[in-house]
């Protein structure tokens, strides 16, 4: 596939006619939903089912905030959070901040945390920027979003009245539950619909990932219709052999199976490191469960080999590593001569930097793999909207995949209850009275 190819040759696994089969019986259970948790499924034809209507409405939206403030604050946290941070970060300017003039309007994040210097910093920082929020939560009544949005609600109404606030706010929830459905129809907030069958990890496709992406100036028709060219070859009848997400989901079982209990995700492009983050929360919180699961962990390359690069060399060889490679860079920096030569590098001299950080991937592959971490290879021909589109459905039609071959139920994630449980306690709220007593006892 053009978007995407993926080299599995130095991870050491072949791929027996057991592993295939196992693979594709996997792939199978998405399509047929046969398998655990089969209510939601709702993203494995969902780029395809985007149609032109929608993304028009979310592109308007999109324009009606870029027009009105110069900082949108996105507040979600986990899913509602992740996808989107993860694509603007790829497809923007990092040095953005530093130009006289902004093409989009600055996203900023809130509600992935209950930090109060974080909010009071950001509340400080866009005192002088018109603003404008996006709600997510699916549920809508995640106790970090719903924190945030008092105090960025309270902000914006104080700031241009009730009824210019409502114009300020767009909320994306469940389309009949929750406290903030309630609230958004109570208040008349222009509202999306995050569909029942997707959950949370799944949706950057939905208007939880594309609304902010369009407000900061992204593609989203581009990015769909990535992920679309991925949904159809990785479809239902498309054989191992040119199926990439069986082969990515084959190669980590197998590497698991053998006793690889950790994927390190890298890659030599700093602007994917929130993909790291995006795909952390994806594998993480679906594979990991009933005492199973691939740990996930990440690098930023080449910053990372000089902090991780020595555990990765020498360390307990229980982990494979998984690097992003980008073909072609957006820009170009060459070193230059220098008559001096003081630093000694003038044998890069008319190189490109992008040659140079070519081979420290190549040379770090090659020395990972001698070092005991077999590695495996995603190649992508450039950081744009629908290679990254590609990407992000080939990752979770992979993660379904794996999920079903440990036997898990890839699509829930009973485990973040506990501590939910714990803090509701702490703080006293109604309803958990008994729950308070006893957890104040084990202080
Ligand atoms: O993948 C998931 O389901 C979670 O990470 C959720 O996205 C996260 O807990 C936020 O939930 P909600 O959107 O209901 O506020």
């Amino acid at each position: 596939m053009e978007l995407l190819k993926l080299n599995t040759t130095k991870s050491g696994i072949a791929f027996s006619d057991e592993l295939k089969a196992s693979a594709m019986a996997a792939n199978s259970l998405l399509h047929s939903g046969k398998g655990a948790g089969n209510d939601f499924l709702g993203w494995v034809n969902l780029p395809s089912s985007i149609d032109k209507e929608q993304i028009d409405a979310i592109n308007a939206c999109a324009a009606t905030l870029r027009a009105k403030a110069e900082v949108v604050i996105c507040i979600g946290i986990g899913g509602s959070y992740l996808g989107a941070k993860a694509v603007l970060d790829a497809m923007s300017n990092p040095f953005e901040l530093l130009h006289s003039e902004h093409k989009n309007p600055i996203v900023l994040f809130a509600g992935q945390n209950i930090s109060e210097d974080y909010m009071a910093e950001l509340m400080e920082a866009v005192k002088n920027y018109s603003i404008a929020t996006i709600v997510i939560s699916k549920s809508g009544t995640t106790t970090e979003p719903a924190i945030a949005f008092r105090i960025i609600k309270e902000e914006i109404e104080k700031r241009y009245g009730k009824e210019e606030a409502k114009s300020r706010i767009v909320a994306i929830t469940d389309k009949a539950r929750g406290a903030l459905k309630t609230l958004a129809t109570d208040e008349g907030y222009a509202t999306f619909v995050i569909p029942d069958n997707v959950g949370g990890r799944f949706s950057v496709l939905t208007p939880v990932g594309l609304l902010p992406l369009a407000v900061g100036g992204v593609d989203i028709e581009a990015l769909v219709a990535g992920a679309a060219a991925m949904e159809q070859a990785t479809a239902e009848g498309v054989a191992f052999e040119d199926n990439l997400a069986a082969q990515y989901a084959a190669t980590r079982y197998a590497l698991y199976t053998s006793g690889k209990k950790i994927e390190i995700l890298g890659s030599y492009e700093p602007k994917l490191q929130n993909i790291n983050e995006w795909w952390k929360q994806l594998y993480g919180e679906s594979e990991g469960k009933d005492g199973k699961g691939i740990f996930p962990a990440s690098v930023t390359l080449t910053a990372d080999l000089h902090s991780m690069g020595q555990y990765i060399q020498e360390g307990e060889r229980s982990m494979f590593e998984t690097i992003i490679s980008v073909e072609k860079p957006a820009h170009e920096v060459k070193v230059e001569a220098d008559e001096a030569n003081l630093d000694g590098l003038n044998f890069l001299a008319g190189k490109r930097l992008h040659e140079i950080n070519k081979m420290a991937e190549l040379g770090v592959q090659l020395a990972h793999i001698d070092g005991g971490v077999p590695n495996l290879l995603i190649q992508i021909p450039a950081i744009e909207e629908k290679a990254i589109g590609a990407l992000l459905y080939f990752f979770e039609k992979a993660c379904g995949i794996s999920g079903y071959l440990i036997e898990v139920n890839p699509f829930n994630q009973p485990g973040v209850e506990a501590y939910k449980k714990n803090m509701f306690a702490l703080l006293d709220k109604p309803g958990y009275e008994e729950e308070s007593k006893a957890i104040k006892a084990r202080l």
